[in-house]
């Protein structure tokens, strides 16, 4: 339906046409994530106390946060509506970070937090459940464990030594009291309330200083580019004209279709034998892989660095859930896309196409429809 896309499209372009003040919006690179008030590249002028953030990593493209008292971290993302920031550990060991973390002189604070204790155990020790292993931190002859559970953490044997008991940054609250809560395994989720900057993003404007010379913030309307008006008038008359074809389009298939059931059903009363249309076909049409094509594809497991190769994100695209250390994938070998290995079977099975790119991922010698 190329009709809608062109309508949402009109409706959107201002957004994009229209940003050029009050503040400027940077990126370390042209992939990278958008830098803009209350954040503010390093040499910049518009951007608020403590929110400075500078380009590193290779060919400067990496976004990076130094916080006062813990250093820099890597900035995964950054959600302005609800003053969120998204941290990585550059070594992709957060555990140590959070070993010596302090938010002190830093406008952003833990949303939740969770108690975890640190244990250092002999590295033949087997990890009990309840405990997460930190590899990351283990040496050969120590193994590090660490759990939310002080009764855990104190039932153990004392041939493993408590390091630390600290409370950790989580990304939402511990219902379950199960630990975990993205506290160690995923990236580190922080907050900041002020600027409150949050209503103004949400309704669409940008947020900025009143005055120059004030720390005041104000919500400002996108200024009007020029041409403004006509644009507008045009998207009017788009909608107007597609809402009316999109609405006989539509109401002209379902006449089309009830017509066609009618006559379906004429046909049937004349010829008694002919089976229903809705009769289920005999041949259901098959369009996932076989097993054993499936199986052929190569698995990996997950070291403690979770680096993926290939075009890879740190989230599983089917479940959304960020891959931790020792899970198993399986990468489709045509297009290099890595999922959690129960997840890409699952979908395999019933779809013969890469979940991301849309490729097949093997010449068809499975079952495909016949009938088109
Ligand atoms: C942040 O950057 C501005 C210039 O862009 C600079 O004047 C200020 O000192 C920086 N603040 C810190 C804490 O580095
Ligand atoms: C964090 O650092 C500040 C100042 O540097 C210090 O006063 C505070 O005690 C530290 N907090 C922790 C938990 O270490
Ligand atoms: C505010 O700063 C901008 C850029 O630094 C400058 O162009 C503008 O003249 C200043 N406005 C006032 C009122 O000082």
């Amino acid at each position: 339906m190329s009709i809608l896309k062109v309508v949402l499209l009109l409706l959107f372009l201002p957004s994009i046409i229209r940003v050029t003040e009050p503040c400027q919006i940077s990126m370390c690179s042209r992939k990278s994530i958008p830098i803009r008030f209350p954040f503010r590249q390093e040499g910049e002028n518009c951007g608020y106390p403590g929110f400075n953030l500078s380009c590193n990593g290779n060919g400067q493209s990496i976004t990076v946060l130094k916080l006062p008292s813990s250093g820099e971290f890597f900035v995964r993302s950054i959600d302005y509506m609800m003053q969120q920031i998204q941290l990585y550990d550059p070594d992709n060991c957060l555990p140590r970070r959070l070993l010596r973390f302090n938010l002190s002189g830093s406008p952003f604070f833990a949303a939740y937090s969770q108690i975890y204790t640190f244990l250092s155990c002999p590295s033949q020790f087997p990890k009990p459940a309840g405990f997460t292993a930190v590899d990351c931190l283990a040496s050969p002859t120590n193994s590090v464990l660490a759990t939310s559970s002080t009764g855990l953490a104190n039932s153990m044997p004392p041939s493993c030594k408590i390091i630390a008991t600290l409370a950790v940054p989580a990304a939402w609250p511990d219902h379950f009291g199960e630990g975990f809560s993205g506290g160690l395994n995923g990236d580190l989720r922080l907050r900041w309330n002020v600027p409150d900057c949050g209503a103004c993003e949400a309704q669409g404007s940008l947020c900025g200083f009143k005055t120059n010379s004030s720390q005041e913030i104000a919500c400002f309307d996108f200024p009007k580019a020029p041409g403004e008006n006509g644009l507008r008038v045009f998207r009017i008359m788009c909608f107007s004209i597609a809402l009316p074809a999109i609405t006989f389009v539509v109401g002209f298939a379902c006449f089309a279709c009830f017509m066609d059931k009618a006559r379906g059903n004429r046909a049937n009363i004349t010829a008694r034998h002919t089976p229903t249309i809705v009769s289920p076909q005999p041949t259901i049409v098959m369009t996932g892989l076989d097993e054993s094509t499936i199986q052929s594809y190569e698995k990996l497991v997950l070291g403690e660095s979770r680096q993926l190769p290939g075009p890879n994100d740190s989230t599983c695209p089917i479940c959304l859930a960020e891959y931790c250390t020792e899970e198993t994938l399986r990468c489709i070998p045509e297009c290099q896309h890595c999922f959690h290995a129960d997840c890409i079977d699952e979908w395999l099975r019933r779809n013969n196409s890469c979940p991301v790119c849309r490729n097949s991922p093997s010449p068809t010698q499975h079952a495909t429809s016949n009938n088109d």
